[in-house]
């Protein structure tokens, strides 16, 4: 099975907006990532795909040279076999691409799968952002300098 990784297109929206709902407990509406696309001109919104099928999806704002990672999830029943680690090399590639130097964003305290998968390409816990999710604390995490592995 090949898996590509493009850019985030409106006719990709109504299946990442349904992973959304799927992998979170509070998720973005179809309507936020509609802004993101088309409103918002320091992001920039990628796909996995399989085939067609929209599998992931990962985003990022570059504002100079710094990087926040929006969003990142894949779908359950892809989860576990190197995708997100595919899209966030992506993501950290075309950050660097766009003249980010660093990058930053925040995890649940509790998602501990995803700090693995952020630890594995450098991030480093800087603190804490206190109730940043209503119900849960946010990890704030840095990657120092962008590199790809
Ligand atoms: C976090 C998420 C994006 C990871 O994507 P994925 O495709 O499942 O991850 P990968 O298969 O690329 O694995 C990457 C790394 O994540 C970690 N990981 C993956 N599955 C794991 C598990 N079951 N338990 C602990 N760590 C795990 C490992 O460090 C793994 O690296 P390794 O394969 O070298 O051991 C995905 O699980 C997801 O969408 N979760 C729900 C949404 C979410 O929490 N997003 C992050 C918001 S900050």
């Amino acid at each position: 099975m090949t898996v590509s990784i493009e850019q985030m297109k409106f006719c990709h929206v109504d299946a990442v907006a349904e992973i959304e709902q799927k992998v979170y407990q509070t998720p973005w509406t179809k309507h936020a990532f509609i802004n993101e696309i088309l409103d918002n001109g320091f992001a920039s919104y990628y796909v996995a795909l399989a085939e067609g099928e929209v599998i992931g999806y990962g985003g990022i704002w570059v504002v100079l040279d710094e990087a926040h990672l929006t969003n990142l999830a894949v779908s359950p029943g892809w989860q576990g076999k190197g995708i997100g680690k595919a899209l966030l090399a992506h993501l950290i590639r075309e950050a660097a691409g766009k003249g980010a130097r660093r990058m930053t964003l925040e995890v649940r305290v509790s998602n501990l799968r995803a700090q693995e998968l952020y630890k594995k390409f450098g991030f480093v816990s800087c603190g804490i952002r206190p109730k940043y999710y209503h119900d849960e604390d946010a990890l704030i995490m840095w990657l120092a300098e962008l590199k790809c592995d």
